[in-house]
């Protein structure tokens, strides 16, 4: 497939580097492409990013039948621009696509349109410190329709949004609040797909959480409410006498691309680390024993993010003594050095566009 380009007429100015937050401006133009069940997906097109205008009756907007992905991509000390991991997350895209009974994409193709769509907007990748292009591409049911029911229709875009750090805190160490009284998802729904649901499911908790004085949320699952699952919007990591330990995928959790270069790195450098059930009650104990030695979370938005403290019922437990530990800094330099491309990429990770 052919993709058409409009470019737009006048260009935006661009923002400043050292002053961008996360999410809140955007580039000139956009992908967009349309499905059919009488044309599959098609009249793939570069066009100048512009509000999307919809009937009232817009499946996503009734029965939020959509998915998501998040990803970036980083200016190099060279100029160049670089993704990390794309194909994972196109191929995770099409995993929630199923999940949400959306038609799946091509995947070579989404990451083709991605690439092109990035090229285009090459000056828009920012080269502070810390600072990337965010990849949003997005897919929304689109029949005008109000009965309950999978859509027929769809439309895909991809829009960008030159970004900062995601958290205020940077990457010093966040409080954390242990919700028993909310979960994100349950088992056989939707909490491995990225889809707005389980966005819009952590909204109240999290609210909780600020009005407590906390950053973020830790999940326990939602059947016994015991087990952890996931902290905030990322995956969640635990150092237990010298070994990583991350929850196992069970169904109700997000398989994060930057969890899998978590785990892969650390098994590269020979550090046990392992994917299993842990419960709250556990990493108490091992708090307690003096076994636990950090806690952080993992995700392409911040990409690690240390958790200083956990406030847990009647109890708060400091974690490491509030500062950032080595295992977290080491996965952090890491990974960040290898999507700036300030490192050697042993593992295959990143994708050049230019
Ligand atoms: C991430 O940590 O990458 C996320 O999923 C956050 C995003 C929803 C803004």
């Amino acid at each position: 497939m052919e993709i058409t380009v409009t470019k737009a007429e006048r260009l935006k100015r661009k923002p400043d580097p050292s002053k961008l937050g996360f999410g809140n401006l955007f580039t000139d133009h956009m992908f967009n492409m349309d499905y059919h069940p009488d044309q599959g997906w098609y009249s793939p097109r570069i066009e100048p990013y512009s509000p999307i205008t919809m009937d009232p009756a817009t499946m996503v907007l009734h029965y939020g039948q959509a998915v998501f992905e998040g990803l970036k991509a980083y200016r190099t000390p060279a100029g160049r621009v670089q993704l990390f991991r794309p194909r994972d997350n196109v191929r995770r895209m099409n995993r929630s696509c199923r999940a949400l009974c959306i038609p799946e994409l091509d995947e070579a193709f989404v990451l083709e349109a991605l690439k092109r769509l990035v090229l285009m907007e090459k000056d828009w990748v920012p080269d502070a410190p810390g600072t990337s292009l965010y990849i949003r591409p997005t897919i929304i049911a689109t029949d005008p329709f109000l009965g309950v029911r999978a859509s027929h229709t769809y439309r895909f875009f991809i829009i960008l949004s030159p970004v900062g750090a995601y958290y205020p805190e940077g990457f010093n160490p966040v409080k954390i609040w242990v919700t028993r009284d909310h979960v994100r998802a349950v088992r056989g729904g939707l909490g491995e797909a990225k889809t707005p649901a389980n966005y819009a499911a952590s909204l109240f908790a999290g609210e909780d959480a600020h009005r407590q004085g906390y950053t973020q949320v830790l999940w326990l699952d939602g059947v016994e409410q015991k087990y952890v699952e996931e902290v905030g919007s990322m995956n969640i990591f635990f150092v237990l006498d010298d070994e990583l330990v991350t929850p196992q995928l069970n169904g109700s959790i997000l398989p994060g691309i930057t969890r899998a270069s978590v785990l892969e790195l650390a098994r590269s450098w020979d550090m046990p680390a392992s994917e299993q059930q842990i419960s709250i009650d556990d990493v108490l104990k091992a708090h307690d024993d003096g076994r636990l030695q950090e806690v952080f979370g993992s995700g392409t938005a911040a990409v690690i993010s240390p958790v200083g403290e956990l406030h847990c019922g009647e109890r708060s437990v400091v974690i490491g003594g509030g500062e950032v530990g080595p295992v977290a800094k080491k996965l952090f330099d890491t990974i960040m050095d290898i999507q700036y491309g300030r490192a050697e990429d042993p593992m295959g990770w990143i994708e050049p566009v230019i």
